[in-house]
């Protein structure tokens, strides 16, 4: 009798602290869920699941900073954000003009979409509202195009005359731009090709009398998509070679060797073909096979790779 008295005492703190234990055990997990719960209910992926993203969206969408997760938060599901958001030039400033681009245009080819919003092509040609004087700063990577304009008296410095042996009569460029066509004219000419220039820097009063021939002839709209206007015109720049090869003309060049030789190398002397075939609708001229553009070695070489026009590389790598 005595000895069971003893056995019970003993057995009630072993009790209370096994209770104690489980007790604090299921306090803490109690405590860790609802932490986990709340974390949940608060992060970006539950927050934009809640709006009606997938899984696969969010984990797009969350690459992007917090700022930016917020700005989508704060806005209703629009299943074309993680479409744009993915794309390679997705540039965040523009997402409002991609998003009423497409309303507009039903664009689903979004890195296309993507490429004439951010080369400001969802405008006109020469909208009084978008074109900006071109950044002088950007030196060999200035952009002049049909939104982006150089004033009447712009003058190139080091402008410098073209020896007869790489230019028809009467060429002139820039220094730097003439030291590199003659680095890859030898190289073309060791491989038995000869390259001549057809046309360089025109200053804005030759560019205006080029831009009225063609609207005499042809009228406005065809003149704009062979010539740049006075002020609008790489030519002016000094940065610019119409490059053909002699029995050649704008016409048959892409048929030549020597343009089969620049496709390839003109990169590593830092030209550029400046109107590619099939991009029309974003650098707003028709293809011209023989139009480089000097912009240097590296930049050239990046553009070639990527396989982009000078409107886009500009805007997304060195632009405002
Ligand atoms: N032909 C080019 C676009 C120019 O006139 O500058
Ligand atoms: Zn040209």
């Amino acid at each position: 009798m005595y000895k069971r008295k003893v056995r019970k005492i003993k057995k009630k703190p072993v009790i209370i602290l096994c209770s104690t234990i489980i007790f604090i055990i299921l306090v803490i997990i109690g405590i860790n869920m609802g932490i986990n719960y709340y974390k949940k209910i608060n992060s970006n992926e539950y927050k934009l699941e809640q709006i009606g993203y997938t899984l696969e969206d969010v984990n797009i969408i969350i690459t992007l900073d917090q700022d930016k997760i917020d700005n989508i938060l704060s806005r209703e599901y629009n299943k074309l954000i993680p479409k744009l958001i993915k794309e390679k030039y997705f540039m965040w400033n523009n997402l409002d003009k991609y998003i009423s681009y497409y309303e507009e245009t039903k664009d689903d080819n979004f890195s296309h979409l993507i490429a004439l919003v951010n080369v400001y092509a969802n405008y006109d040609y020469y909208d009084e509202d978008i074109v900006h004087d071109t950044d002088l700063s950007k030196e060999n990577l200035i952009l002049v195009n049909k939104y982006h304009k150089l004033n009447s008296d712009f003058v190139p410095t080091e402008i410098t005359s073209i020896p007869s042996t790489y230019a028809y009569a009467n060429n002139q460029a820039s220094k730097e731009t003439l030291d590199a066509f003659k680095n890859m004219w030898a190289a073309a000419k060791a491989e038995g090709l000869t390259l001549i220039v057809n046309s360089s820097y025109r200053d804005y009063e030759s560019q205006e009398q080029v831009w009225n021939k063609y609207a005499n002839i042809y009228g406005e709209e065809y003149a704009d998509s062979i010539a740049a206007r006075a002020g609008f015109s790489e030519h002016q720049t000094g940065l610019a070679l119409d490059i053909i090869t002699y029995g050649a003309n704008g016409s048959n060049f892409d048929e030549t060797e020597e343009f089969a030789w620049l496709s390839k190398n003109a990169y590593k002397y830092g030209f550029i073909l400046r109107y590619p075939n099939g991009k029309e609708d974003i650098t707003g001229y028709s293809y011209e096979s023989w139009h480089y553009r000097y912009v240097g070695i590296s930049a050239a070489k990046e553009i070639h790779e990527m396989g982009i026009t000078y409107d886009e590389y500009y805007a997304y790598y060195v632009g405002e």
